[in-house]
C-alpha cells in the first residue's frame, strides 16, 4: 500500500519508512527539511515531496496519487510524524509549534475527511484513510505517579505537550463525526538507531541526553552538562524511559496493520510506547561508558524548567492489543547503535 509518511525526513520517521519497506509497503515522504535530511530520504531510496503539511493542495494532489511523486498510486493511509519538538523553544515561540503541529495538522484531517479522499475499506465500506499520530509522554506533564499508563490525565506543561494533547482531540473529534480512524502513539525517549548503522539521530541544534553523551565521549563536545543532581530519584537524576527508535517503528507498523485489517472503530487507539523500565541520567552515562570505553567530563548545572524528575511508561496495552515486543530493550543495546551511527555519521574513529 502506498503509505504517505509527513517528517519522513526526521529521526523516528525515516526509520517507520525503513519499516514499512520491510513489511512491503510503499512509503512516500511529505518533509518541510527544517530540521529533516534530504540525505536520508535518498539513501532510503522513496520519493520526497519537500513541503509543508499544510499545504492543502500539495496534500490533494499526493493523497489522490496525481503528485509525480505518488506515482500515480493513491495514498492509502498515513503516518503523521511532522512536528517540531524542541520543548524550550515551544515556550519561547508558542506560535510556530501551534502554526506547525496544531494548525498543518487540521489541514491534514480535513482533507483525509474529504469525501474526495475517502478510500474503500477491506469491509467493502467506504470512508476516510486512517492515521497514526506520534503524541508523546510529554502530554501528561508531570506525572501523579509511575508508570504512567494511558488513562493518567493530560496535563501538559508546555506548547509543544499542548500541540500534541490538542491534535488527540482533534483526532477524537474527527473519529465521532467524519468517521475518521486513528491510533495514536505516545512516545517515551525514542533512542537509539537502526541496527544497520546508516539511519539515526541527527538533530541541529542537539538538545538529547544520549547523543550529547556521545558528542562529548567522541571529542565534539567539551563536557556535558547534568540538568540537576538533587531530584527525589536514587541517585538524584532524572529518570527516563529510553525506547529504541527501531521498536518504535515497528510498533507503526503493527498500528497500521490494526488499522487496516479492523476498520469501524473510530475512537482513536491510544497506546504508550516505552520499555517500562527507567534509567537515571548517571546510569545513561555509566552504560554509555562500558558501551563506548571513553569517558567523559560532565558538570553538574541547575535543572532544567519542565524536566519531570521521572517518566515511565506502563505499555502493556501496546503488547496486548498489537502484539508488538520492543527487540532492543536493553539500553547497552541502544547505546551500542547510537554510537554506531554516530561514528559513521561524525566521521569518528
Ligand atoms: N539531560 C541532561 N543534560 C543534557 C540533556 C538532557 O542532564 O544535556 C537530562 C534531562 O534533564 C532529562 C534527560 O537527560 O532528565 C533526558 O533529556 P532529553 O532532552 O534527552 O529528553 P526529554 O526527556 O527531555 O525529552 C523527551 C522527548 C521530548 C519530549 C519529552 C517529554 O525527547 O520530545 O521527552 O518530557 F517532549
Amino acid at each position: 500500500m502506498k503509505v504517505l509518511v509527513t517528517g519522513g525526513a526526521g529521526y523516528i520517521g525515516s526509520h517507520a519508512v525503513r519499516a514499512l519497506q520491510r513489511a512491503g509497503h510503499s512509503p512516500v515522504v511529505l518533509d518541510n527539511l527544517v530540521y529533516g535530511h534530504r540525505d536520508i530520504v535518498t539513501s532510503l531510496d522513496v520519493p520526497l515531496v519537500e513541503g509543508q503539511v499544510g499545504d492543502r493542495a500539495l496534500l490533494e494532489a499526493v493523497l489522490s496519487g496525481r503528485h509525480p511523486a505518488a506515482m500515480g498510486e493513491p495514498v492509502g493511509a498515513v503516518l503523521h510524524f511532522a512536528a517540531y519538538a524542541y520543548v524550550g523553544e515551544s515556550v519561547s515561540d508558542p506560535a510556530k509549534y501551534y502554526r506547525n503541529n496544531l494548525a498543518d495538522t487540521l489541514v491534514l484531517l480535513e482533507a483525509l475527511v474529504d469525501p474526495a479522499q475517502h478510500r474503500l475499506r477491506a469491509d467493502g465500506s467506504s470512508g476516510p484513510m486512517p492515521i497514526v499520530f506520534s503524541s508523546t509522554c510529554a502530554t501528561y506533564g508531570v506525572p501523579e505517579q509511575v508508570p504512567i499508563t494511558e488513562d493518567h490525565p493530560q496535563r501538559p506543561i508546555n506548547p509543544y505537550g499542548s500541540s500534541k494533547a490538542m491534535v488527540e482531540q482533534l483526532l477524537r473529534d474527527f473519529g465521532a463525526a467524519y468517521g475518521l480512524p486513528s491510533v495514536i502513539f505516545r512516545y517515551f525517549n525514542a533512542a537509539g538507531a537502526d541496527p544497520d548503522g546508516d539511519l539515526g539521530e541527527d538533530h541541529n541544534p542537539e538538545t538529547h541526553l544520549i547523543p550529547l553523551v556521545l558528542d562529548v565521549m567522541a571529542g565534539r563536545r567539551p563536557y556535558l552538562q547534568i540538568f540537576g543532581d538533587d531530584y527525589p530519584t536514587p541517585d538524584g537524576t532524572c529518570i527516563r524511559d529510553y525506547i529504541h527508535v527501531s521498536d518504535l517503528a515497528e510498533a507503526h507498523v503493527l498500528g497500521l496493520g490494526r488499522l487496516l485489517n479492523q476498520p469501524g472503530s473510530h475512537e482513536p487507539l491510544v497506546y504508550n510506547l516505552g520499555n517500562g523500565t527507567g534509567y537515571s541520567v548517571q546510569q545513561v552515562i555509566e552504560a554509555a561508558k562500558a558501551v563506548t570505553g571513553h569517558g567523559l567530563l560532565a558538570h553538574v548545572a541547575p535543572r532544567r524548567a519542565g524536566d519531570p524528575p521521572q517518566l515511565v511508561a506502563g505499555a502493556e496495552k501496546a503488547r496486548r492489543e498489537l502484539g508488538w515486543l520492543p527487540r532492543y530493550p536493553q539500553l547497552e543495546v541502544i547505546l551500542e547503535h547510537s554510537w554506531a551511527w554516530h561514528r559513521r555519521r561524525h566521521g569518528v574513529a
